[in-house]
């Protein structure tokens, strides 16, 4: 089975990350392997728990834990600050300690909140990890990103506080709609778009979710060798993890701008590599020829590389400041070199200019 260790050098832990098709069907015994308390809290999402919630709650019975389950509506509007009271209660009515273990069965709004509800609850008690979308698996359960949404934007209140593992069975992902399978390739894209150019051709190659689904340990495998060779460098995002943001700053406008109702976030992140690369060429920062490369590949995976409407660009731009994490006049932008590299450049507001005039040209 892969197995990656993820170093959290400031705190002097480490903890593992492992792979393999069916894993779930082995949660007793890893759970078991890792943990010697007695009661286990399971956060979950009504949709993961119709499809998997029994079976891990049976095995972790059957290895002798005591265990209580949370589900939680499934999407976004679940991962704010005012679901938090109601999850701690059911922690404490429960009567769990700081010798017990939360557990994480979901996607990324899952994870962020079970892992801020670990990180506060007692001020902080052992977490895993056990995504189940492809997003989560690659991206958002590795790092030890965790919080809540605040009605003045997302992710405004969290902590770094990484998990005591994170098991990933990539089968699970055959439940996932196209659409959140896609929202992962995203993902998955923009990692080769940053760091490897040998994956961003393999997935060239490829067109259709079987496709990926047969090499499926191995792409998330890299991706998580990424994310975690990147996560160590810099835990608290301050330098080398801001890579990981290619695409975001302009797709996580576009989703703000439409209300989170009409582009997913992976959606948002594929049309903001594509306009930022765009941008990036049309000022000499990025190898000519890398939009196109990146437009094919999205259409290989069925995301989107424009807006439908082009005109909603103008509107879209103010976004970028009213997102909290971007200082005013101070942008963060992540622009490639070319295919497989990525460096992080001081801008402002006049980088997206063309995009409020030019709207998607290729
Ligand atoms: N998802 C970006 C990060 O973990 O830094």
């Amino acid at each position: 089975m892969p197995e990656l260790i993820v170093k959290v050098p400031a705190e002097e832990t480490s903890y593992a990350l492992k792979i393999e098709k069916n894993l779930l069907s082995q949660i007793g015994r890893e759970i078991s392997a890792l943990f010697s308390g007695k009661k286990i809290m399971v956060v979950t999402d009504e949709t993961v728990h119709n499809h998997y919630g029994e079976n891990v709650l049976n095995q972790l019975r059957r290895a002798g834990f005591e265990v209580q389950c949370i589900v939680l509506p499934p999407g976004e509007q679940t991962k704010t600050f005012s679901s938090m009271p109601a999850i701690f209660s059911q922690l404490i009515e429960f009567g769990l300690t700081r010798s017990d273990l939360i557990i994480a069965l979901g996607g990324g709004v899952v994870g962020d909140i079970t892992g801020f509800a670990a990180a506060t609850y007692l001020r902080g008690i052992s977490f895993v990890q056990i995504p189940t979308t492809l997003l989560a698996q690659v991206d958002s359960s590795v790092g030890g990103k965790v919080g809540v949404d605040l009605p003045e934007g997302k992710n405004l209140v969290g902590a770094f506080y990484h998990p005591e593992l994170v098991l990933i069975d990539p089968l699970v992902l055959e439940t996932l709609t196209n659409q959140s399978f896609a929202d992962g390739m995203a993902e998955v894209i923009k990692y080769g778009c940053i760091k490897d150019q040998n994956l961003f051709n393999h997935l060239m190659e490829m067109s259709s979710r079987e496709e990926v689904m047969d090499q499926i340990e191995w792409v998330i495998e890299t991706c998580c060798t990424i994310k975690k060779t990147v996560v160590q460098e810099d835990e608290k995002d301050t330098s080398e993890r801001m890579l990981l943001n290619f695409g975001h700053t302009l797709g996580h406008a576009i989703e703000a701008y439409y209300h989170y109702e009409v582009y997913s976030h992976g959606q948002g992140v594929a049309i903001g590599m594509v306009e930022l690369s765009r941008l990036a060429e049309e000022q000499g920062l990025t190898q000519t020829g890398t939009t196109e490369k990146i437009i094919k590949i999205l259409e290989n995976h069925q995301l989107p590389t424009k807006l439908e409407t082009p005109a909603d660009y103008a509107e879209i731009l103010p976004y970028i400041e009213k997102d909290k994490k971007n200082f005013k006049g101070n942008l963060n932008i992540i622009v490639l070199e070319e295919i497989g590299s990525a460096r992080r450049i001081k801008t402002d507001r006049t980088f997206f200019s063309k995009l409020e005039v030019g709207g998607n040209k290729p």
